[in-house]
């Protein structure tokens, strides 16, 4: 379904981005913006900004950045269509009623359409586990302990043995081969034809935090291999942003999470009652996975298999957990292998007893160093400490650090004053290495890059105030056009923004940001309405302005005359040259004010 562009610009309008971001992202004002903890990367400072006369945002550290739509999509995981739903709803405009003819179909977007894919595939795996012909699954699972509503909760499925059933199913419903191999579930080969991914697994729908299929795990019954396939990374499925659970778990409100390895961890975990279980798709905990997770609680349980592979999975994710300003603890199974196994054999209660016997993960990595080192030779012992000293360094805040200190002094007993020192002096070691890391990276960056990234900043602070100050456009239109912006996005961004400014009304850089399709421009764009206009008033901003109107200019003629000399065009460099004349002239005139 397309919408006219005024009808999404007017949901736009009245929806006042400071509004709806406040709703999600603690804001503060600071100056003519707001400013928060980025909810889109990790970090201690607020460097994510909200501008209410731009309705855009953008984070000077990870580069985000667009309008209240993009916002919506990116935090949400909502496509387009969806997030102009729900802002239509809340400003209480009414969409036109949606049409589901076969054209609007073809229209949606293909993210939509991917997810209208993944759910009929979940209905016709579950409707299959359901069957006749899926009995042999449903004993499989009821065998491993699920019960009816346990399976109903979390839409288990059954893919039959067929090879091609699914794709007839989705085939039957009209959906064009292109959109079934891009949904991951259907492959087509020129000899064999069209075939399912999956046959004869058991079948676990994998739902982003809005409950929407993205993709699928599927299980083997019984001992074959592999155990698991998954579906592949689609536009709708990235496993690095996924947990299987968290649509369930984000709603437990017990502000912890238990994070978990398996499937069929977070299911058992769930039906015995512990519904803040979540897991990563069965590749490593990412830092995206921790930004999602610290949306919804404070604390995370480690809940890994006890085997060596589960307590490397522990020590790597650990970091990522701290890094997001999450509180890990890890909770000892043993002697089973996973939850799963552990509250079949010992049951809910026991399992509850170990979330409160979990261990600080800041223990648990020093127990597991201590296993490396015999403590009973002196020159081992040192290195143990010395390597206790360097994880300490990870808590910046000196209380937290001293309160470990003084914990792992009494534990092990050594003098606090002796871990102090082995503390110093490590961290004395790290920051030159650190310095001498960032002296090599500078010396990388080449003369010509900076320039370009001088010119870069040039325009897009032109740009920046272009959007703050509506008089401006007035005074420059005579000397700046959109062609003279070289760098980037921003030619494009001037050519929208130039056209805006002449039709009468202010510059909108949020209207702008909707005009780009994908989401790296969107932010790209909104980055570059947010530049750094500093204190400035009076004389220095004038100044200021003029040095950025005259090298933006001289840029431009420069490489023109270039081009102008490369191809021999006299006529073009004499005028060339006149201009280039002209703005200094003009240079000395605006410095002078
Ligand atoms: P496990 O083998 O621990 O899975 O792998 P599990 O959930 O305990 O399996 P059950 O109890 O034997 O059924 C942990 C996770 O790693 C991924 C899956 O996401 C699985 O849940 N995995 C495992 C795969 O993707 N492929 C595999 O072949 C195995
Ligand atoms: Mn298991």
């Amino acid at each position: 379904m397309y919408y006219p562009e005024e009808l999404v610009e007017e949901v736009r309008e009245r929806n006042d981005i400071v509004d709806v971001i406040g709703g999600y992202v603690r804001l503060k004002r600071s100056g003519a913006n707001y400013m928060g903890l980025c909810p889109f990367h990790n970090e201690k400072s607020p460097s994510f900004s909200v501008s209410g006369t731009k309705q855009m945002y953008h984070c000077f550290g990870c580069g985000v950045g667009g309008n209240v739509f993009t916002f919506l999509m990116e935090y949400e995981n909502y496509t387009f269509a969806e997030a102009l739903k729900v802002l239509a709803e809340r400003a209480g405009i009414r969409l036109p009623e949606e049409e589901y003819s076969a054209e609007a179909r073809r229209q949606a977007d293909l993210r939509s359409r991917l997810l209208e894919v993944n759910k009929e595939a979940g209905r016709y795996y579950y409707y299959q586990l359901k069957s006749e012909r899926g009995g042999n699954a449903w004993s499989y699972l009821t065998g491993r302990g699920l019960t009816d509503q346990t399976i109903a909760h979390f839409g288990l499925g059954y893919a039959g043995r067929l090879g091609n059933e699914l794709y007839r199913y989705l085939k039957g419903k009209g959906y064009p081969d292109e959109l079934l191999v891009k949904s991951g579930l259907i492959t087509v080969d020129e000899k064999r034809g069209a075939a399912d991914k999956f046959w004869n697994r058991v079948m676990f729908p994998i739902m982003d935090v809005n409950n929407r299929v993205i993709g699928f795990g599927g299980r083997v019954m019984g001992d074959g291999m592999p155990k698991y396939l998954n579906s592949p990374e689609t536009p709708i499925f990235d496993k690095s942003r996924s947990l299987y659970g968290l649509n369930y778990a984000r709603q437990s409100r017990k502000n912890s999470i238990l994070l978990c390895e398996g499937y069929m961890d977070v299911i058992a975990l769930h039906q015995a009652g512990f519904t803040n279980a979540a897991a990563s798709l069965g590749t490593a905990f990412t830092g995206l996975q921790a930004a999602l997770l610290s949306r919804y609680a404070k604390e995370v349980y480690l809940t890994y298999d006890s085997d060596e592979a589960g307590v490397k999975a522990a020590l790597r994710a650990i970091p990522i957990l701290r890094e997001a300003g999450l509180t890990a603890k890890v909770i000892n199974m043993k002697p089973y292998k996973d939850p799963d196994e552990f509250i079949k054999a010992l049951g809910a209660e026991a399992f509850g007893k170990r979330i409160q016997e979990a261990v600080n993960s800041f223990y648990f990595e020093i127990d597991v160093l201590r296993e490396q080192f015999n403590l009973e030779d002196p020159e081992e012992k040192t290195r143990f400490f010395n390597e206790i000293a360097k994880k300490l360094l990870v808590f910046t805040e000196e209380l937290e650090r001293n309160n470990y200190m003084e914990a792992i002094a009494r534990r092990y007993q050594v003098s606090y004053d002796n871990l102090r020192r082995l503390v110093n002096r490590q961290g004395a070691m790290q920051s030159v290495v650190i310095r001498s890391d960032r002296r090599e990276r500078r010396q990388e960056n080449t003369k010509k890059d900076k320039a370009r990234e001088g010119m870069m900043q040039s325009q897009s602070l032109l740009l920046t105030w272009l959007a703050e100050d509506g008089e401006l456009f007035g005074r420059i239109r005579e000397i700046i056009s959109p062609k003279d912006f070289t760098e980037g996005l921003c030619r494009e961004v001037a050519e929208m923004a130039f056209r805006q400014c002449e039709s009468g009304g202010p510059l909108r850089p949020a209207d702008l940001i909707s005009r780009f399709e994908s989401k790296e421009e969107q932010a790209q764009a909104a980055e570059l309405f947010s530049a750094s206009l500093g204190e400035l008033s009076g004389r220095g901003r004038e100044k200021a302005l003029a040095e950025t109107v005259y090298r933006i200019k001289k840029n431009s003629l420069d490489a023109e005359s270039r081009r102008a000399a490369e191809s021999g065009d006299g006529q073009a460099l004499q005028r060339i040259i006149m201009e280039q004349a002209n703005l200094r002239k003009l240079h000395i005139s605006l410095k002078n004010g």
